[in-house]
């Protein structure tokens, strides 16, 4: 299998209170083509810090190194609405990519878009919309299709069905499923939800204060945990709606 890319002793230091402090310290991981890699860990461990610095947005107090593989690789984040520009419409956001990369013609980029709403299960009638006239599902859509147009290998996304609800999550879930067999994508799929990770993913990483405590095989990471904190996640996942009389 081909790698896509490398993480070899990643760590950020920011500075908290005045003291150094590292949001993520000594990671290390890679992610094969065609892979969806879950990381999981709760509120504040580091998993945005972590994505952002793979993709170059966070760049001050990294240190270690990142390998990228493939080219322009595509971040998808939490709140879909909130990433859309909202004074354009949701044609000009997606065929923009298109027009930055250059040699396409008018009718290619308008072929490409069509192409790309019917990926993601868009009607033709957004178009003309802007994204404050979406749903949340809608506009999360809109995202990962913005994400595809530049044809990525890898796509990190970032708590993308956290601010949906139930249903919703699920339908871009089963989003995510399809797109990538289909473009045979790799994913880096962040989420504090285990059930959801689970679903979706082949192999999982726990994040615990800046640090990777365990990474392996979705199945043996969920059956046969061995680091006390993976197993103490994997019971309160367990017993999250067991109800108690
Ligand atoms: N630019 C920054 N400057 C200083 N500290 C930061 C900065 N960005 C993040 N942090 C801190 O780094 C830690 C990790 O934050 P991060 O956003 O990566 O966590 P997270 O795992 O994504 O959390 P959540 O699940 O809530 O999204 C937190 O303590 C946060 O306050
Ligand atoms: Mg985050």
């Amino acid at each position: 299998m081909n790698k896509i890319l490398e993480v070899t002793d990643l760590s950020v230091e920011f500075k908290k209170d005045k003291k150094p402090f590292f949001a993520v310290k000594n990671v290390s991981f890679s992610v094969e083509e065609g892979e969806t890699i879950g990381l999981a860990g709760e509120s504040g461990c580091g998993k945005s810090t972590l994505s952002r610095a793979i993709l170059g947005i966070q760049k001050k107090g990294v240190t270690g190194k990142i390998n990228h593989f493939s080219k322009r690789p595509m971040m998808v984040f939490q709140d879909p609405e909130g990433s859309l520009n909202p004074a354009k419409t949701i044609g000009f956001i997606l065929e923009e990519p298109l027009k930055i990369k250059g040699g396409m013609t008018k009718e290619q980029r308008k072929a490409k878009v069509l192409e790309m709403l019917k990926l993601v299960d868009l009607s033709e009638d957004l178009l003309d919309r802007l994204p404050s006239t979406l749903s949340g599902g809608q506009c999360q859509r809109v995202c990962i299709a913005a994400a595809l147009m530049q044809e990525p290998k890898l796509l990190i996304a970032d708590e993308p069905v956290s601010a949906l609800d139930v249903t919703v999550q699920s339908q871009i879930l089963k989003l995510f499923e399809k797109i990538k067999k289909e473009l045979k994508l790799s994913v880096i799929f962040i989420s504090h939800d285990l059930r959801v990770i689970y679903s979706l993913c082949d192999r999982v990483m726990i994040m615990k204060d800046g640090e990777i405590v365990e990474q392996g095989d979705k199945e043996t990471l969920y059956f046969h945990p061995q680091h006390e904190y993976t197993k103490q996640l994997m019971e309160a996942a367990k017993t999250k709606y067991v109800k108690k009389d």
